[in-house]
């Protein structure tokens, strides 16, 4: 887990319920284009976003196992909708309704990924929250969770339930 400091208390609410947080990645993650919207509620130029891996944004209060999921869903060519916390460039937070989707070339295979994002309701803001502060302490501390493998992730996903809402067939 990347671990982006420093953290305030802030939230950035400042995203209109009209607009779209928009992100592209390479199959890896790669962060190839980021809209206006992006940028301002980030706090990042442009040029310091595209380039970078996606999880320049990442907010160390998320679960490691909502990523988890969240990849090992759309590896598999589906799309992933979540509630994610994300970090602002100066260390406020500002939470998204985001839905992922994969890109394909002409042979099947995925080229990358594109994120369309809204502005959650409080409520719902507030219901991750609670579930994520959940998932988080099954994790354990942050030093903890800062040094697990990503084996070690993958392992902790497979043995909860989120696993088989990216597996309804086993
Ligand atoms: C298209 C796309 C958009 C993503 N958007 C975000 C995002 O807004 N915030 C975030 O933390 N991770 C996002 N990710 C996931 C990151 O790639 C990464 O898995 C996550 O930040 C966890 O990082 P970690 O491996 O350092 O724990 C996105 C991934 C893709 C493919």
């Amino acid at each position: 887990m990347r671990l982006n400091q420093p953290i305030t208390q802030r939230v950035n609410d400042s995203m209109r319920d009209d607009e779209w947080i928009c992100s592209k990645t390479d199959a890896k993650g790669i962060i190839t284009y980021a809209n206006e919207v992006f940028c301002r509620v980030a706090g990042y130029a442009e040029a310091e976003l595209i380039g970078q891996p996606h999880n320049i944004v990442r907010h160390p209060d998320m679960p490691l196992i909502a990523f988890a999921w969240c990849w090992d869903t759309i590896e598999q060519g589906k799309e992933w909708d979540g509630l994610v916390k994300n970090r602002c460039k100066n260390g406020d937070t500002y939470w998204v309704d985001v839905r992922m989707t994969p890109e394909f070339d002409e042979n099947g295979k995925i080229t990358g990924y594109f994120a369309v994002r809204r502005k959650p309701t409080p409520k719902q803001c507030q219901d991750a929250e609670a579930l994520y502060k959940q998932l988080r302490d099954a994790e354990g501390s942050l030093e903890t969770r800062k040094n697990l493998t990503r084996a070690q992730i993958f392992t902790m996903y497979k043995n909860s339930p989120l696993y088989a809402l990216a597996h309804p067939e086993a």
